[in-house]
């Protein structure tokens, strides 16, 4: 899979990119079936495929055969697809793959996850160490079954991603004092401060940019029914994204989804 030069842009710009048809049918149904016969939902081990050389180290004593079987299968994926390039090219720099790990969810009535950053430092209250903000996760995200508006799919507020870096760059340089800004209320909230708000602008090209993203969020608290930022994605297709920006996963209310995810990071940090 290559980017043309104006999907690298978007995805830079806006913090995420859809792509169609990627996966072939063969591949759909494989991976489907390796993830629907383990038994673990989303952040428990077994969703967790290996990715390096000790990982499958580490399943070969274990004699775990069959994981080392499906992860072959998984990064040989990634390597047809060169996700390693796209993320060096992102990142300007190397980048490692970190984690492999595939999940389903039954349908339900609620959202995923709601809008959020993954990197406003989990959202604790309480922040030891606070981390250079150009820390961010280059995720690869490929769906396996339909998703649609509130239908699963992982919801992304375009350019988020330069807003939180703003707020993460005065937190690091000690011109704003942390508070969690975890969730997208948090988020606004803290910007807004009377105290925080200029030294945050200062770090955007605009105000403008800070109001495009005002609006955005506003939309979606004052809609909280409606769908602002989702799409329709069929099996095969994948959401590359910053996990820097602000999104959420959408309630999968009409069918199971099941997803497949590479995570990337910088090899510096
Ligand atoms: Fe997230």
């Amino acid at each position: 899979m290559n980017l043309l030069k104006s999907e690298l842009e978007d995805l830079e710009q806006k913090g995420s990119l859809l792509k169609k048809n990627v996966l072939s049918k063969n591949e759909i149904d494989r991976v489907k079936e390796i993830i629907l016969n383990q038994p673990g939902g989303k952040g428990v081990k077994k969703s967790h495929y290996p990715v390096n050389f000790n990982n499958f180290i580490t399943k070969l004593l274990k004699l775990d055969f069959k994981k080392i079987k499906d992860g072959l299968f998984l990064l040989n994926i990634k390597k047809r697809l060169n996700l390693n390039l796209i993320s060096n090219t992102i990142f300007k720099d190397k980048a490692n793959l970190i984690m492999i790990d595939g999940y389903w969810n039954s349908i339900e009535k609620k959202d995923i996850l709601p809008w959020h950053s993954d990197q406003a430092y989990g959202g604790n209250k309480n922040v030891e160490v606070i981390k250079s903000p150009n820390i961010f996760y280059l995720k690869f995200f490929f769906y396996l079954t339909n998703v649609g508006p509130n239908n699963g799919c992982t919801s992304y507020i375009p350019c988020s991603h330069k807003i939180t870096y703003a707020v993460r760059s005065c937190i690091f340089e000690k011109k704003v004092n942390y508070e969690p800004f975890w969730s997208l209320d948090d988020l606004v909230k803290f910007i807004k401060k009377k105290e925080n708000y200029k030294h945050i602008l200062e770090k955007l090209s605009s105000e403008e940019e800070l109001n495009n993203f005002f609006k955005k969020a506003d939309l979606i608290s004052t809609n909280p029914e409606k769908s602002f930022f989702d799409f329709e994605a069929s099996p095969g297709d994948l959401l590359i994204f910053n996990d820097s920006g602000v999104h959420r996963g959408s309630m999968p209310s009409l069918n199971t989804r099941i997803a497949l995810r590479y995570l990337y990071k910088k090899n510096s940090f």
